[in-house]
């Protein structure tokens, strides 16, 4: 059984997608680990509400992201873990994590890429007037939501749709999405 941490800032609801999954079998691996840049953030009390352990963490404690990530990576070999999933997780990854899980981390990102990368990537769909947007799982490099693509689902933008509507049709997709391809993941690539 593969060994997961999750990598979350905000809400949390592709963590906890993937919590069920692994509750419900659909996924068969341990998510042993969030990692969480703001302590305050919900999905560490859904980490809390799955008696899972977190490290969280706030950047500005920290001289350098190499400083902060050299912790992580203590944490990460604690817990003997195979994968990194960043869900929602809003920070560049830097060297010292990507040399240490080469090819084996992978994002979520609400568009499909190399359209939209970035922050708030919805609203970026509504602003360019696309007709269509979607979901990408890609593995992580040293850019900004650029690395090779391994899954995308695309989703149509109704006319007065509102940033609101659009962002719950993404997040369905997402959480039927990511927990399908992790799961393809740890029983054949990691
Ligand atoms: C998700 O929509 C994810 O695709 C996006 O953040 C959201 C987190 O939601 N990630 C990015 O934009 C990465 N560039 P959640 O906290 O409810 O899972």
């Amino acid at each position: 059984m593969k060994n997961i941490a999750v990598f979350a800032s905000g809400s949390g609801s592709n963590f906890q997608a993937l919590v069920n999954a692994v509750e419900t079998n659909e996924l068969q691996a341990s998510i042993k680990l969030l990692v969480c840049d703001k302590p305050k953030a919900y999905v560490v009390e859904r980490a809390a509400n799955h008696s899972m352990d977190v490290f969280a963490f706030s950047a500005k404690d920290y001289p350098s992201k190499a400083a902060y990530e050299m912790e992580i990576l203590q944490k990460l070999k604690d817990y003997e873990i195979d994968l990194i999933i960043l869900a929602g997780y809003m920070r560049l990854i830097g060297d010292t994590l990507l040399q240490a899980f080469p090819g084996r981390i992978v994002n979520i990102h609400p568009s499909l890429l190399p359209n939209f990368p970035g922050k708030d990537a919805v609203g970026q769909a509504l602003s360019a007037g696309a007709k269509e947007t979607g979901v990408t799982v890609h593995y992580v490099d040293e850019g900004m939501d650029t690395g090779p693509i391994i899954a995308q689902e695309s989703v149509g933008i109704a006319a007065g749709e509102t940033n609101e509507s659009l962002q719950a049709k993404i997040q369905r997709i997402e959480h039927g999405l990511y927990p399908k391809v992790v799961q393809t993941l740890v029983l054949t690539k990691i």
